[in-house]
């Protein structure tokens, strides 16, 4: 099989290089275009054999799996710039959260699906999102499965529900290393303790904190009473930080719902609407 990426920035180069250190797939089964040159150099330099494609029409051409990895408002060239090319056998699978299923479907005749993935790829982890459209068959799915599979763990998800979750598995590592990021911070200030030194036992504590959470099978809110004893030092600070998040949540929600709502209603403009099938908030 050919895989094809088009777009090796961030999370197309981390996606790339995660397939291939996991040996999911060969450097020499890669084909890979991007706008700008240098970041595919680097790319043949660290992966020998890798193909370097001089158009993303050329990537489109020799893949048989294509992942388009730009930003949601780079969308548009893509697709009008491949769109006479690719074929209906072909698998196109795009990771951008606000494009629609259907605004793929539209506007290119060959097989789509939609996947969110996460940072936490680059190690192997974190679950990716996978949204199937309608013309994949069982093969198609299972293809697009077993791949993510070796550096992720794919969970299908109704595509109405792609922001929400994706808030957590894709958004989520972001959101919890603000949190320790200014957590860190305090400390630092109030008590003058060494930054490095309490940033690795930080780092090992949430590693830990994971393994109780998955391996353990603990849920967020056992976890807390594990460890909050009533009457007890933990328990008062966890009073004093719902205290102090009232609302907190809802509003970071609210943002990422409403910033994919405007980027959705931008593609809708210029990829075509699909009434029956938009998503509800
Ligand atoms: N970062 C994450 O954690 C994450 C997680 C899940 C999903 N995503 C999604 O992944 C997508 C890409 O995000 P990113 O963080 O990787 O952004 P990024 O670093 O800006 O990468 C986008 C890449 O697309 C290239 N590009 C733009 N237009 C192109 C075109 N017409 N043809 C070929 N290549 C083109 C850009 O090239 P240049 O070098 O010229 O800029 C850039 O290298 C976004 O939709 C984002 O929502 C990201």
């Amino acid at each position: 099989m050919k895989v094809g990426f088009i777009g090796t920035g961030s999370m197309g180069s981390l996606l790339l290089d995660a397939f291939i250190y996991s040996d999911a797939i060969h450097p020499k089964q890669l084909f890979v275009s991007n706008r700008s040159v240098p970041k595919l150099h680097h790319l043949s330099e660290r992966h020998e054999g890798l193909h370097v494609c001089q158009s993303n029409v050329e990537t489109v051409k020799n893949s048989h799996v294509i992942f388009i990895c730009v930003k949601p408002l780079q969308f548009e060239a893509v697709i009008q710039e491949i769109q006479d090319h690719i074929r209906p056998e072909q698998l196109l699978v795009s990771i951008t959260s606000p494009i629609q299923l259907y605004h793929l479907e539209n506007n290119l005749c060959c097989k789509v699906a939609k996947v969110i993935p996460s940072v936490t790829h680059k190690v192997n982890s974190g679950s990716s999102l996978v949204m199937y459209g309608s013309r994949l068959n069982d093969e198609d799915r299972l293809l697009l499965q077993n791949l993510l599979s070796h550096i992720s763990k794919p969970v299908e998800i109704n595509e109405l529900q792609a922001r929400i979750f994706s808030d957590f598995s894709s958004c989520g590592p972001a959101f919890i290393s603000f949190f320790l990021t200014k957590w860190i911070d305090a400390a630092v200030e109030m008590t003058g303790v060494d930054r490095e030194q309490l940033t690795c036992l930080t780092s090992e504590m949430i590693l830990g904190t994971g393994r109780l959470l998955t391996q353990a099978e603990l849920t967020p809110l056992q976890l807390q009473q594990l460890v909050a004893v009533p009457g007890g030092i933990t328990a008062q600070a966890l009073a004093q930080l719902n205290h102090s998040l009232d609302g907190a949540f809802h509003n970071l929600i609210t943002t990422t719902h409403n910033k994919y709502k405007e980027d959705l209603q931008k593609l809708d403009q210029s990829l075509g609407q699909h009434e029956t099938n938009r998503p509800q908030y």
